[in-house]
């Protein structure tokens, strides 16, 4: 494995954002990823791990320490039982690829997921989800190397305490694992869900009975009028997390803006649209500063519209976090995952 200097990381995101890291290595094989966590260990630097580079916003200055690019690949397919099958997926395959054979393969529980960029092992750190699914309802175990002692570890379902957009890799103890491989397990004779609001009109729209491939195809159909097309324009989809607030907070932004769509989470939790607040609290769908500017489909999608620097993004999302604040009181969290130092904060 070669390790590299100076690499600029901008054309491994989709945002197109980002300076050079000090050290880059591709990462290929389980022996590889030892290496390069072992090389970080020697020079005491940090790492930082690039899978599809989907959900990241890299700082202008780069990285001071070793970048760490997920090329593991492969996946292996056992037959559990009549009903189950269950797929073991290397971190460095494409998402999309995996969603695209399993749909075709007529096997369910991620179709609702399709279109989503980005690689497996990023699946089960920020616990994906779109329309009505999320990986957690599908992930047996997680296998992940601790880069501070390199040994390794499979992590059951329950030990991932996966939640909303997050899991225990996402917190300060678990952040020390990375990930080389997900299993699945995917059902022979699923049921189809299409109760989430656009794909129920999808359907009813177009006279059609929902199937394995027309889920997909429905849902491929939905992202492309909602999200820009990643070869023209930059992002990393949603820049923040819909809140989910108690059944007073709920109350009092209820009162204050009535037509507020409001989702029930659990008895005294409430999830709110964040998109729903940026376009119609804050006003900044369509709206654009410096080459960054929330999409005119879909606002909770933060776009660079050129050479947009980390700091512009960093500050458009801030000018939208403090006005949503000032008028709701509700404090909008991002998404995107930071990496290296900021100078807006
Ligand atoms: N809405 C608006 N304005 C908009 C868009 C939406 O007011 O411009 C309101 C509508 O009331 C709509 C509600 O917000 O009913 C929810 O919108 P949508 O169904 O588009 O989903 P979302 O909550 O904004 C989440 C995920 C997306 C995922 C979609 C579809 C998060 C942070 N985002 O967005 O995930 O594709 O649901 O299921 O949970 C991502 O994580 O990068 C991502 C794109």
């Amino acid at each position: 494995m070669r390790i590299e200097e100076h690499v600029a990381l901008a054309p491994y995101t989709t945002f197109k954002i980002g300076g050079s890291a000090d050290y880059f290595c591709n990462v290929r094989t389980k022996r590889d990823l030892e290496d390069a966590l072992a090389f970080c260990r020697k020079k005491s630097i940090p790492f930082s791990i690039v899978g599809g580079g989907s959900n990241l916003l890299i700082s202008d200055s780069g990285f001071r320490g070793l970048v760490i690019k997920i090329e593991l690949r492969g996946r292996l397919s056992r037959d559990i039982d009549t009903n189950f099958v269950e797929v073991s997926v290397a971190a460095g395959e494409n998402w999309d690829t995996f969603v695209e054979e399993a749909v075709l393969r007529g096997v369910y529980g991620i179709e609702n997921l399709s279109g989503i960029p980005g690689s497996v092992g990023g699946t089960p750190i920020q616990n994906v989800g779109a329309y009505g699914a999320e990986v957690a309802d599908v992930i047996v175990s997680v296998t992940a190397c601790n880069a501070e002692t390199g040994t390794w570890h499979r992590f059951t379902a329950d030990e991932c305490k996966f939640d909303y957009r997050t899991s225990y890799f996402k917190t300060l103890v678990g952040r020390k694992y990375i990930i080389s491989e997900v299993t699945f397990r995917l059902q022979k004779q699923g049921r189809l869900n299409t109760s989430y609001k656009d794909l129920t009109n999808y359907f009813i729209e177009h006279k059609e009975l929902p199937t394995l491939l027309s889920v997909r195809r429905a849902v491929l159909e939905i992202r492309s009028r909602k999200f820009p097309d990643l070869q023209t324009y930059g992002t990393a989809g949603s820049f923040f997390k819909n809140p989910i607030v108690s059944a007073s907070v709920a109350a009092r932004v209820c009162k204050l803006f009535p037509n507020i769509p409001l989702f029930s989470v659990s008895k005294n939790k409430t999830k709110i649209p964040a998109a729903w607040l940026i376009e119609h609290v804050g006003g900044f769908k369509g709206s654009t500063s410096r080459n960054v500017g929330s999409f005119q489909n879909q606002a909770l999608v933060v776009v660079n519209y050129g050479d947009a620097k980390a700091d512009d993004v960093m500050e458009f999302g801030n000018n939208i976090i403090n006005d949503i604040y000032a008028k709701t009181g509700i404090q909008l969290e991002r998404e995107v995952q930071l990496v290296g130092v900021f100078d807006v904060q």
